[in-house]
């Protein structure tokens, strides 16, 4: 079987990784990617210690494959998460939001894969990076550089594996941002879209029936995030029209605004956190089908480099 860097580094089939999203991608989403040839990743940022353990034992027991765990390097109890990843030889830990230079060496040294996230310029000694863009949803850089322009940066200045991340939903997708210099890709708010992710059903019914224009970079001066407008994000113009400060924009935010939003499915108060590519997200599909149709898009893009319009010599 031919091999890249990406499906060489992590032992899987496809260069297409599911993204760790907060209360969106526990084990069944995981489990059910790496399954079907990607690689499964469970978003522990929403997670305390005990269900983090829960989740790793259940996708160990739902795929004899790899799979990752993703850790906001900002997380209270990190700590504790990384004692858990290691007493359950978790091959791969993707860190992201924050720097992973502390707990890099303490995860190799168990022969854990390290990646790390970064939506500019700036990474540590891993074994590979994601560069996410502007278009992603959830949290996101201040640089507001997207998919199309940092690929290619990125690109330019590695030599270690890169996966791109952010707008990035279709096989066709996959392709242009391998033609643009990604080994792999990252894919999060398509993911959200299946009956295996743990996201409330109001939250994926949304999803599927928003528009391109409909989720907005917000919240600049706290920590950036891509959500859809509705209410909530109303109230929070409202503040910035008023001329709100930290404090302010602090005070409406509040906490538990995304479990609210994307786990109990409150699209009024809730926060709801999806990147731009929902625009062309119209079905739930089970996981295994949306790898299967990127795949196959995939292939069927690639053979069509050869078709009239590349052909203008
Ligand atoms: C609902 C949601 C939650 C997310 N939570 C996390 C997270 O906990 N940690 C993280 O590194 N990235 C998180 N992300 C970003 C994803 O890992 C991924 O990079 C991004 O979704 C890719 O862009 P896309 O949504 O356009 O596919 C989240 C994204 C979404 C949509």
């Amino acid at each position: 079987m031919n091999k890249n860097r990406i499906t060489e580094l992590f032992g899987i089939k496809y260069p297409l990784i599911q993204a760790g999203m907060i209360w969106c991608s526990g084990w069944e989403l995981a489990s059910a990617v790496s399954n079907s040839g990607g690689l499964g990743i469970i978003g522990s940022g929403s997670m305390y210690p005990e269900i983090l353990e829960e989740q790793i034992i259940k996708c160990k027991i739902a795929t004899d494959k790899p799979f990752a765990v993703n850790l906001p390097m900002l997380y209270p109890d990190i700590d504790k998460h990384i004692q858990t990843i290691i007493k359950h030889k978790v091959p791969i830990v993707f860190t992201s939001a924050g720097n992973p230079k502390t707990w890099t060496s303490s995860l190799k040294s168990h022969g854990i894969k390290v990646v790390h996230v970064v939506s500019s310029l700036k990474f540590a000694g891993v074994d590979a990076v994601v560069a996410e863009g502007f278009e992603a949803g959830g949290h996101n850089g201040r640089d507001e550089t997207t998919t199309f322009c940092l690929i290619p940066i990125v690109a330019k200045e590695i030599s270690i594996p890169l996966i791109a991340a952010g707008g990035i939903g279709t096989g066709r997708g996959m392709l242009a941002a391998m033609n643009l210099g990604a080994d792999a890709v990252q894919i999060g708010s398509r993911f959200i879209a299946t009956p295996e992710s743990s996201a409330h059903k109001n939250f994926k019914e949304m999803i599927i029936n928003s528009n391109e224009g409909d989720t907005i970079l917000t919240l600049k001066e706290l920590t950036p995030v891509r959500l859809l407008k509705n209410p909530f994000f109303n109230k929070v113009e409202e503040v910035y029209k008023n001329g709100g400060n930290i404090e302010d924009l602090k005070n409406t935010l509040g906490r538990g605004r995304a479990k609210k939003g994307m786990f109990e499915g409150d699209l009024i108060e809730g926060e709801l956190e999806v990147g731009q590519i929902a625009g062309l997200i119209d079905q739930i599909l089970p996981a295994h089908k949306v790898v299967e149709e990127i795949i196959n898009e995939f292939y069927q893009a690639k053979s069509e480099q050869n078709s009239a319009k590349y052909l203008f010599e």
